[in-house]
């Protein structure tokens, strides 16, 4: 070979390599892992940064290849608006000048250690404007979880405006993509609805502007291969934790991706940032798993208890909420002897729920009294410290109900205040509830000590309080605050829920043991936003033991059981009229914070004595009911006219199977019950539980049964009659 052919071949080979870096590599890889996940971005310095993957893991070593041969799914990592005009943007700024656009270029790349695990920080940098965009993902070792967030630097000096900041953006290459997203109303929440991803984008939003997890819901799975399945199929799970308003898109382009978008709804959150300002975003959460929807919930429900829920490795109490017992009418010696009752029956926890405060305008109606949370000493003589030691004498702990976001326009808080609530100048004030219930302006520093001022003075007064019960029963109304000024009045729904989290990041600096309940006038507070404050939520006002069984199966996709406060309430319920037995309602009421809200004292007494049995069995198998893996079998959706779900440790050696009749007809075919979860090779002894008076157990009790058996054969269930329901305890030989 001639030098000069030796030459023009190096040429040639140098030439490819530069032509087509994306081909053979980029200046930096950077790869995400979890157990078993893997995030790969790519990309050269000064350049837009590429995402590569989302999926199942990947070694070092098969990054080449995967470029190689996947590059179809080379796509820009964070399109902001102006550098990606043709598709939806994640980012758009306005900067001083008035130019619209943002062109992101990367610069760094830092891994630190975090607190679990570790923080992968990309920073961008704007190509002409001193604008830094910081791409943050945080894995923590023991969870297949990614949490995503974003924080925009304004190194300018002048002012620049934030229209939209997602955060977080994750393409998906287009294939027989399924989305499962929920949707409910008041007393109907969490119903899962299932569509095929087509062309167009799927926008779901929730603008109630304080509550955001009654209509829609801020979590998805995306199954990738076809119809969601529970127990197999690659499948993303997606959480946008933040209380406020938010937007989900699934913007599908012709023919490469679904853009998934999540982060603050725009409206209402429009925010300024001044020279040198910074801004966070919540986090996106992401999961994958290719154990289908069933594998999705595991690993948010395992993240959840690593963190996610507050207080999320304690064991929760079984409590009795007073409000479908007595409603407002809380008075001292009512409460004392549904303590006693409660108490009789195995009890551990005693809530007075609303109806126990205001002084001035008492709270005899839902129209008064929010606002004032001092006692209403006609209804309780001797106070909430009387009810304490009461409940105390009845060796129960004691919880209280507040709603501190919201006054009544009959309250002296509001006397005192009006300018506190959010209204609008020249508008009618808008009321909800009671024809006088308004929402407290959160953005207002005064107003965040007020609200922090509510829980600290009840626990610097009553140290005894073990819980409360937090509500929220109102959305906003009024888009206006006498706080923020005409120039900042588009950024409210934003300050609001940064003056909440503001509050609850106090009260758990302060009060980090106690317990708090979520409650947004039923399951209006169900979002990752507020669980790092939260212990748990309340499903649903709705306590009908059947519908209950459809909401809580919805709830279970994104949220662990012992964050699902689940009450056993009277018959008829008292939302649907449905009469069902004592054990259908204790047995579905107890695959999660088992609860009860009602009179105790108007069970009969063979009720009283199976709701003795069944506390006692429960605090046998809160365990593994609390902590354990959910495997949900039978879906109430399916219209196979049963349900079913079980927990099992993660040790395998210990399991609870639950299953219900939702139907009932004369020669109805009920389907087989598979198992799952369970050690194929082990085998396990059988009892029943919560089996009612005078039946007998079904022929399953007492016998030894091989998971595989009990897996891959299945087992036929005598389930009778109408509300019949039947409960396993498994435990490994
Ligand atoms: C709405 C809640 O969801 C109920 O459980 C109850 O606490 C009422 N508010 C009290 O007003």
């Amino acid at each position: 070979m001639t030098s000069g052919t030796r030459y023009l071949k190096l040429l040639i080979v140098f030439l490819f390599f530069s032509c087509f870096p994306q081909v053979y590599g980029w200046d930096e890889d950077i790869l995400i892992s979890t157990k078993n996940t893997s995030l790969l971005l790519s990309g050269n310095y000064g350049e837009t940064l590429r995402f590569s993957h989302y999926g199942n893991k990947l070694t070092d070593g098969e990054i080449g290849a995967l470029h190689d041969g996947w590059a179809g799914m080379n796509r820009n990592a964070y399109p902001a608006f102006g550098d990606e005009t043709t598709s939806l943007t994640s980012l758009q700024v306005v900067h001083s000048d008035g130019n619209p656009t943002a062109c992101l270029a990367l610069e760094k790349i830092e891994k630190t250690p975090a607190s679990q695990g570790e923080l992968t920080s990309i920073h961008l940098k704007d190509k002409y404007y001193p604008l830094s965009v910081v791409l943050n993902y945080e894995t923590k070792k023991d969870d297949d979880i990614i949490e995503m967030w974003v924080k925009v630097v304004n190194g300018s000096d002048g002012n620049i405006v934030v229209k939209r900041l997602d955060s977080g953006f994750l393409p998906v290459r287009t294939g027989d993509a399924w989305l499962t997203h929920l949707h409910g109303t008041w007393t109907a929440e969490t119903q899962p609805t299932v569509e095929k991803l087509t062309r167009g984008c799927k926008v779901i939003r929730n603008l109630d502007g304080a509550r955001n997890g009654q209509n829609d819901h801020a979590e998805f799975m995306l199954s990738l291969d076809g119809k969601p399945e529970e127990d197999r199929g690659q499948t993303i799970g997606v959480a946008l934790a933040w209380s406020g308003n938010y937007e989900i898109r699934l913007d599908t382009e012709n023919k490469y991706c679904h853009n998934i978008m999540a982060g603050i709804h725009p409206e209402m959150s429009e925010l300024k940032l001044s020279p040198g300002e910074t801004l966070t975003t919540p986090k996106m959460v992401v999961t994958f798993s290719k154990d289908g929807m069933g594998g999705v919930s595991r690993n948010f429900h395992n993240w959840a208890r690593h963190g996610g829920v507050h207080g999320g490795q304690k064991e929760r109490s079984i409590l009795l909420n007073s409000w479908e017992g007595v409603y407002l009418d809380v008075e001292e010696n009512k409460l004392d002897e549904m303590m006693r009752d409660f108490a009789q029956l195995g009890g551990e926890l005693f809530v007075m729920d609303d109806g126990w405060f205001g002084d001035k305008y008492p709270r005899k109606k839902d129209n008064a009294g929010l606002g004032d949370w001092t006692v209403d000493k006609t209804k309780l003589p001797h106070g909430v410290e009387g009810l304490i030691s009461k409940a105390k004498k009845h060796g129960l702990k004691f919880g209280i109900w507040i709603e501190p976001e919201s006054v009544n326009t009959q309250s002296e808080l509001y006397d005192e205040h009006p300018e506190w609530v959010l209204q609008v100048e020249n508008r009618d004030l808008k009321k909800t509830r009671g024809g006088t219930q308004v929402l407290l302006d959160l953005s207002n520093p005064d107003v965040q000590e007020f609200v922090f001022g509510v829980v600290d003075n009840l626990m610097q007064n009553y140290p005894e309080i073990e819980y409360i019960k937090w509500d929220a029963n109102t959305p906003v109304m009024n888009f206006g605050s006498t706080y923020l000024g005409k120039d900042n009045q588009l950024a409210l729904n934003h300050s609001y829920h940064k003056g909440l989290e503001n509050v609850l990041q106090r009260i758990r600096e302060k009060y980090p043991e106690l317990v708090i309940q979520a409650c947004g006038g039923g399951g209006g507070r169900v979002n990752y936003g507020t669980m790092p404050y939260f212990d748990e939520v309340w499903v649903s006002d709705n306590t009908d033991a059947l519908q209950r069984i459809y909401m809580q199966w919805g709830t279970s996709l994104f949220y662990p059981s012992m964050a699902m406060a689940q009450h056993v309430s009277a018959s008829p319920n008292h939302q649907t009229g449905r009469a069902t037995p004592i054990k259908f309602r204790f047995d579905v009421a107890m695959t999660g914070r088992l609860g009860m809200e009602m009179q105790p004292s108007a069970m009969i007494d063979s009720e009283k004595r199976f709701a003795k049995q069944a506390i006692s069995e429960y605090k046998r198998i809160r365990p593994v009911i609390q902590f354990g893996d959910l495997y949900r079998l039978l879906s109430p959706y399916e219209g196979k006219g049963v349900s079913s779900l079980m927990y099992v440790t993660p040790e395998k050696d210990k399991a609870v199977f639950f299953s219900y009749k939702l139907e009932h007809f004369r020669d109805q075919a009920i389907p087989r019950f598979y198992m799952n979860g369970l050690d194929e090779t082990r085998d396990y002894k059988i009892r029943e539980i919560n089996v009612a008076e005078g039946k007998n157990p079904s022929y399953l009790d007492g016998k030894t049964i091989s998971g595989n058996l009990l897996m891959n054969v299945g087992i036929e269930l005598p389930l009778e009659e109408e509300y019949a329901s039947r409960v396993y305890e498994l435990t490994a030989m």
